[in-house]
């Protein structure tokens, strides 16, 4: 079984509990110093990813293209660009990657091509009405589908553009040198089928779907989300049930709730689809100090059917659109998070995370704490997790796509390349300078926004309620702090957030809750027991809460009444002592923090391993002296030792009367 096989044969809905880095080839590591980077380069740096938690990677464009929209132009379908490696390197990436279990999203980029593409270029010489020429879409005059907006508007004037070879005006939705493909031609049809086996045959787990509203045009409609699209879609994705199960289908479609949700049709479009309108709204309620634009676009998010997943970002390689909010709403998102008008661009804002959110440290966490707690799956924009810095002096979108800093070396240690020529410059803004901001520097310290996010990241994968929880609101009296409660299975998690820059007292109700204990995920303290009457928190400025409610009830962890563990064996009781079975991952450690002898209660253990059995004869059954490693959530591990032996339920009884915490667990 090849490697990939392993990694596709896992759990069908894995993308439910995926955290996603989205990356661009060139900019993450150059591994033959030419100023770009590459697949080789950026297996060089798997280690960093896997290290970092982040399940799956998604990549940008990396076909052979002119670049004159950074690869979203496609040439040729089928073969990497030479600037990043052959497809060689692209398969050996792929192997690296499953080998680490890490999954691959590529982009299927299908409304449009390069006007470079052999397809275009046989289009404009071929006969008017040929199935050749009919691969785009043609017209005699730039007056059809008035109603379809224009994208880059600061760019194009118009959707149709004029070829002197052709003798005709074509249709583009983006750049005028990136032609849209002719859905209604059913060779189209297949040369897409044909492009998806390639890629999925290969071993890529997920395509990302770009700019998929805008397949098919009909007159009098704005050219967006036509029944066409899906039932296209429904197509594309019943041949990948049938000859690919267990991969992903992920659309962009840059639209309202009621309309981006009909992506998942009844669960037989796409698998999964960003939230765009939620994105830009957690920027307004950060600003505004005003959890309302959150739960207002969430209450009009309609519910998706149960294989399906929401994905959140907070920011990408593209400009923060603008397009999902109103008027007054551009305005003041303009106002406040782009006073420059050169920071600017089309509708939206083309900045990074932290210069966003002016390099504080506490909106940092915060904004990714709510990137990790909204239902969905999170996708993080590489860089961020360090907290990058932008140039907006670069061309379009080229002011976030600068070179990832790995440390202080020549050109931010991206590439040994002379300096001038790197794809772009590296940041030397004096606050984001790389020389200060860069992964080597943020991996020996341990309060660096890096160590915070990686740790943010394996919280969350502690819990499946963040990726699969039901979500619901929690009534509070103040409108500065939001709070909500993932729930799934036996898992509620409650989160806090305090979107003010001052010290907030909200009262919660969270009477359906009463009897159960906060425990907060980091550090595993407890709070105080929730009751029927308000739940009174107090939050310092921009502060954020991750609050396990746990039952007060023992089964909960597993134990019974009398502090026992239950656990089924079959087969020799001294099986349950091995590394990975429940004894260790959950009845130790219960019993490790009630038993009276041991250690620092203060201190919240955070797992206990058995390091070592060493068997001891005597009385007839074989017992155990277990070297338990026990690890904290703060400060140096301990070791301690441990007799176990089995005892037989009269004399476990026995025991127990004389001594009530001798047991860990009933078999
Ligand atoms: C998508 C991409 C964007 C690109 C556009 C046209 O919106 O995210 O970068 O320019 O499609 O392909
Ligand atoms: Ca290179």
């Amino acid at each position: 079984m090849s490697q990939n096989a392993a990694v596709s044969a896992g759990d069908p809905l894995w993308y439910k509990d995926a955290v996603i880095y989205q990356l661009h080839i060139k900019s993450f590591f150059d591994g033959n110093d030419d100023g770009i980077g590459d697949f080789r380069g950026l297996i060089q740096k798997l280690d960093y990813l896997e290290n970092l938690g982040v399940t799956t990677l998604w990549l940008l464009p990396f076909y052979p293209s002119p670049l004159r929209d950074d690869g979203y132009d496609i040439a040729d379908y089928y073969n990497v660009h030479p600037d990043y490696g052959t497809m060689r390197d692209f398969r050996r990436f792929l192997q690296e990657a499953h080998k680490r279990n890490l999954r691959v999203v590529t982009e299927l980029v299908i409304n449009h091509t390069s006007d470079q593409h052999a397809w275009f270029q046989r289009a404009r010489r071929a006969k008017a009405g040929s199935p050749e020429r009919d691969y785009y879409v043609w017209s005699d005059t730039p007056d059809k589908y008035q109603e379809a907006r224009i994208i880059f508007q600061d760019f194009e004037g118009s959707n149709w553009s004029w070829d002197p070879v052709a003798n005709a005006y074509f249709w583009h939705r983006f750049y005028s040198h990136q032609p849209d493909l002719n859905f209604d031609n059913p060779r189209v049809h297949e040369e897409i089928i044909r492009m998806l086996d390639f890629w999925m045959g290969m071993g890529v787990d997920g395509l990302r779907l770009d700019a998929i509203p805008y397949l098919y045009e009909r007159e009098g409609t704005n050219c967006e989300n036509l029944p066409e699209t899906h039932a296209f879609l429904k197509k594309l994705r019943a041949h990948v049930d049938a000859h690919y199960p267990g991969r992903m289908f992920l659309a962009e479609a840059n639209q309202w709730p009621e309309d981006a949700v009909a992506y998942f049709g009844d669960g037989d479009e796409c698998h999964t689809a960003f939230h765009f309108p939620v994105m830009p709204r957690l920027y307004m309620a950060l600003r505004m100090e005003d959890r309302f634009p959150i739960i207002d676009i969430l209450d009009q998010t309609p519910p998706i059917p149960d294989p399906c997943q929401w994905l959140m970002f907070l920011r990408n390689h593209d400009e923060l659109t603008l397009e999902m909010v109103t008027d007054e709403e551009r305005d003041y998102m303009r106002r406040v998070y782009a006073e420059d008008p050169r920071a600017r661009i089309n509708l939206g804002i083309r900045r990074r995370l932290a210069p966003l959110l002016e390099n504080n440290r506490k909106k940092l966490e915060l904004m990714n704490t709510l990137l990790f707690s909204l239902p969905g799956s999170p996708v993080i924009y590489y860089g961020d997790e360090i907290g990058m810095g932008d140039n907006y002096y670069l061309g379009d979108r080229d002011g976030v796509r600068t070179p990832m800093q790995w440390s202080l070396d020549r050109n931010a240690g991206f590439s040994y390349a002379n300096p001038q020529k790197l794809y772009l410059p590296v940041i030397i803004d004096p606050e984001y300078h790389y020389e200060v901001l860069n992964v080597e520097n943020q991996q020996k310290n341990v309060s660096s926004l890096l160590w915070w996010t990686r740790q943010a990241i394996a919280t969350r994968k502690r819990y499946k309620a963040f990726g699969r929880g039901s979500m619901k609101f929690v009534a509070g009296d103040n409108a500065q702090v939001l709070a909500f409660v993932r729930e799934h299975e036996d898992e509620r998690i409650l989160v806090v957030v305090n979107l003010s820059k001052y010290t907030q007292m909200a009262l919660l109700d969270l009477a359906d809750y009463a009897g159960s204990t906060p425990v907060e995920l980091y550090s595993q303290n407890r709070l105080l027991e929730v009751k029927e009457s308000s739940y009174v928190v107090t939050l310092s400025p921009y502060a954020y809460y991750w609050l396990a409610l746990e039952r007060e009830t023992h089964e909960d962890d597993g134990t019974t009444d009398e502090g026992m563990y239950e656990l089924e064996v079959q087969g020799e009781w001294s099986s349950v002592l091995t590394e990975s079975h429940e004894f260790a991952a959950q009845a130790l450690p219960a019993y490790l923090r009630t038993a009276r002898w041991f250690g620092d209660k203060r201190r919240s253990i955070q797992h206990a391993s058995i390091a070592d059995t060493l068997p001891v004869e005597g009385g007839g059954e074989t017992a155990y002296l277990l070297v338990i490693e026990v690890s904290y959530r703060e400060g140096a591990s301990d070791t301690v030792l441990l007799p176990v032996a089995y005892a037989g339920a009269d004399k476990a009884q026995r025991l127990l009367d004389e001594s009530p915490r001798s047991a860990i667990a009933r078999l």
